[in-house]
């Protein structure tokens, strides 16, 4: 029998906000582990970025420029990083280029440990690092699901130079055991890069408290703010000390000094940026990012743990298979099930507007948010059910 899981006043709350969602009437909405419902706000703040730069053409930038540490202000806050430790990107690759360019392999130290569930782009980023000398060790997954902390811990040596993992796993929503890792790798003095895009806005992080070197992750996905608007994060003692070899004249000292031949860099987090940052992209994000930070993320992780639990019962009694580890303590804000013809009805799904996605190997992945209503769950496996014919199975 599923559980009627959503009679909870703390969690019904969070439903005030979903006036901020108007496409949320017009859609079933699974799908904020891929990508967030956009707030309507969003147009507002994006037709701001255009009316400044309508009517205040090149001096718009005195008003572009800050947005670029108000949007890392807003995301230090949901991270619970302190003032002056972060600063946007348009997306991790970079982010994790940038990173890289920070180091050299000088042996022994060059090893990059990582998990074998590592989210694709960050992998192909380190795996071209070999050709500058990083030695890659990837540690299995014991199911194509799960991490083993022990495993990855016992990899992480003194040769060890960094150790690139994934907060929450995106293909099953596993959370990793970040602390025990982060432990590890301070004792033997490597550092942490926690990628928190499948935990951000949904799991509560304090990259602070759990002693990363460095994290980062997008906007698209739980924090509603679209594409372009990915951020990062230097422990605070850590800035200094690094001059990332992908570069540009915004990491600079003094940008508009134009100085030649040789970067000089700031003292401050932007010694990270690049080149020109994508403003209109932060515009964009900003009304996703202030509601997240004003509900905070605690709230929508006791709503999304009684939503997820909801999702699970109707798999088992659609006698599907569950991909997401059943401890609450362990599965972030996405469920993710099989069964044989799930990339189909999964297309279906979507054509019908009930917004979810397919991953190979593991199945649909369905994220419910702050936002959804509990019979909206009911609706998404009705729905499944019928399109699956029969009994659903
Ligand atoms: C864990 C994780 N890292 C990174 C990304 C994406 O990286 P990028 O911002 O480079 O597109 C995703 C999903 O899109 C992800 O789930």
């Amino acid at each position: 029998m599923v559980s009627q899981a959503m009679a909870d006043p703390v969690a019904d709350s969070l439903l005030e906000y979903r006036k901020a969602f108007p496409a949320l009437e017009e859609c079933v909405h699974f799908i904020s582990h891929s990508l967030g419902c956009v707030p309507a706000q969003a147009k507002d703040d994006l037709g701001e970025f255009f009316e400044l730069w309508r009517t205040r053409s090149i001096t718009a930038w005195s008003d572009w420029l800050p947005e670029v540490d108000r949007a890392a202000a807003r995301i230090a806050k949901i991270i619970s990083a302190p003032p002056g430790t972060t600063i946007m990107n348009q997306n991790v690759s970079t982010i994790t280029s940038i990173l890289a360019s920070c180091f050299d392999y000088a042996a022994p130290r060059n090893k990059v440990v990582y998990e074998g569930l590592q989210f694709p782009t960050v992998s192909y980023v380190w795996q071209a690092e070999q050709r500058r000398g990083a030695r890659c060790v990837l540690v299995p997954s014991p199911d194509g699901l799960t991490i083993d902390a022990d495993a990855l811990c016992a990899a992480i040596d003194e040769e060890t130079l960094l150790v690139p993992i994934s907060h929450v796993v995106f293909s099953s929503g596993f959370i990793q055991d970040a602390r025990k890792v982060c432990d590890r790798a301070r004792q033997v003095g490597a550092h942490v890069i926690l990628d928190c895009y499948q935990s951000v806005g949904t799991l509560p992080i304090d990259v602070v408290d759990l002693g990363v070197s460095f994290a980062c992750g997008g906007s698209v996905k739980y924090l509603c703010g679209g594409p372009g608007a990915a951020w990062l994060y230097v422990r605070k003692d850590l800035i200094e000390q690094f001059a990332p070899r992908v570069t540009g004249w915004f990491g600079n000292e003094a940008p508009f000094a134009f100085t030649m031949p040789d970067q000089s860099y700031a003292e401050s987090i932007w010694r990270f940026m690049g080149g020109t940052p994508a403003v209109a992209a932060l515009y964009q994000a900003r009304a996703g990012h202030t509601l997240i930070g004003e509900i905070g993320v605690r709230r929508i992780r006791d709503k999304s743990l009684v939503m997820t639990q909801k999702c699970i019962d109707w798999v088992d009694e659609l006698g599907m298979k569950l991909n997401t580890p059943r401890a609450p303590e362990q599965r972030g804000g996405s469920i993710v099930f099989d069964f044989p013809s799930a990339a189909d009805v999964c297309r279906e799904l979507n054509r019908r507007k009930f917004f979810c996605d397919h991953r190979p190997g593991v199945g649909i992945r369905i994220a419910p948010h702050f936002y959804t209503k509990s019979e909206e769950i009911d609706l998404f496996f009705a729905e499944l059910k019928k399109i699956r014919g029969g009994t659903g199975r």
